[in-house]
């Protein structure tokens, strides 16, 4: 299956039928399974999906950042030609930090609270160039300077609880960006700020991003914060790709009845009141005990017998004239033999797009 992407370069980052699971005492929990995707050199893709999806997995099985119960059982995952998932630690260690480098949700753990961000910010430098003391702090000023925090050379000398929660995610991003990573992964970068300093920090994340020419991949819950500022979008659910697209097609022209679930349920912001918020009922699956059919069979209002029986594949454009270039669903529905597909209703979302 060959997903046809509007891209003339080739992939910084393939992930090809990823899959990854967690023994535990319980039993083994399928938290990726089959995930393939592309990342372009320079652009920003989303994932999102709901809480258990496989987002921060599917990542962190890239970068091998794994719990010790967790194992990739298959796929493959090439960053400028090679496979992360069998490259040697060292290696491996090295690529991190370097090439590759992340941010995650909250920068109070990711931070030590007994030193200045200077001196973190400092080290960090140091350990991935063989710079001086001196350069390093000149290499910190910039990057401060390059995420906004005013005053960097006085800042650099704050300790992290000195900080707000927005300018403490900017001090992450300067420590993300101080190697000039060819990919940077945020997971969830934003969430725990309010709502007014996650999208300034979006909004800095993608002038950065367009400004240095790297690719990021950006992982959150929320649907409406990924319209505003990635490219392409990967919708999971139940540890696998469900939708995948161009933003802008997949919010006019949704083709899985789970993305059109989350774009309902996206609140209206812009009407100023939080009306159109429409939760899709139930929960996400068990996934100890995934269903054998499509995940997403159980709270679909579309399902049929098949689906309960048989996952469907990922169907792309190509199959199905109602898909776009570069777009593709994991829905029987674009069955050659289903009925109809449902159209959603644009206006129900376009307040969020
Ligand atoms: N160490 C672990 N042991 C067992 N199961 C795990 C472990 N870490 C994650 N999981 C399971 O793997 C699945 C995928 O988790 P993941 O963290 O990727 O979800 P997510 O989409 O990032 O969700 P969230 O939005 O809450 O961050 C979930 O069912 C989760 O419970
Ligand atoms: S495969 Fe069936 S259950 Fe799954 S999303 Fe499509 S219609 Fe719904
Ligand atoms: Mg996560």
């Amino acid at each position: 299956m060959t997903i046809t992407a509007a891209h003339t370069s080739e992939p910084i980052l393939s992930v090809k039928n990823l899959s990854t699971s967690f023994f535990s005492d319980r039993g083994e929990v399928k938290a990726v399974r089959g995930v393939s995707f592309d990342v372009y050199p320079g652009e920003i893709l989303g994932i999102v999906g709901e809480s258990g999806s496989g987002k921060s997995i599917t990542c962190m099985s890239v970068l091998r950042l794994l719990k010790a119960n967790g194992r990739v059982l298959d796929g493959s995952a090439v960053f400028e030609g090679k496979d992360l998932t069998t490259l040697p630690s060292r290696q491996m260690r090295a690529l991190r930090g370097n090439d590759i480098s992340m941010i995650f949700q909250d920068p109070m753990t990711s931070l030590n609270p007994t030193l200045t961000v200077g001196e973190q910010i400092i080290e960090t430098i140091r350990a991935h160039r063989q710079v001086s003391r001196a350069d390093a702090a000149k290499r910190a000023i910039e990057l401060f300077d390059l995420v906004k925090i005013p005053s960097p050379s006085k800042r650099l000398k704050s300790y992290p609880h000195e900080f707000s929660g927005g300018m403490r995610q900017r001090v992450m991003i300067a420590m993300a960006l101080s190697c000039d990573p060819k990919l940077l992964v945020a997971d969830e970068p934003t969430t725990a700020l309010d709502v007014t300093i996650q999208r300034q920090v979006l909004q800095l994340l993608k002038e950065l991003q367009s400004r240095l020419g790297m690719a990021v991949i950006l992982i959150t819950h929320d649907l409406g914060v990924i319209a505003e500022v990635t490219d392409r979008i990967l919708v999971m659910y139940g540890g696998m790709v469900m939708e995948t697209g161009r933003v802008a097609d997949l919010f006019e022209s949704p083709r899985h009845p789970y993305t059109q679930g989350l774009l309902k349920s996206i609140p209206d912001l812009s009407s100023g009141e939080h009306q159109r918020l429409s939760p899709i009922p139930g929960s996400p699956p068990d996934m100890l005990h995934p269903p054998a059919g499509c995940p997403f069979a159980p709270r679909c209002t579309h399902a049929m017998g098949i689906c309960t029986e048989a996952v469907p594949q990922l169907y792309c454009a190509g199959d199905t004239p109602v898909l776009r270039a570069g777009q593709a669903a994991r829905c029987w529905l674009h069955h050659a033999d289903a009925p109809e597909v449902p159209e959603v209703n644009a206006r129900e979302h376009e307040g969020a797009a």
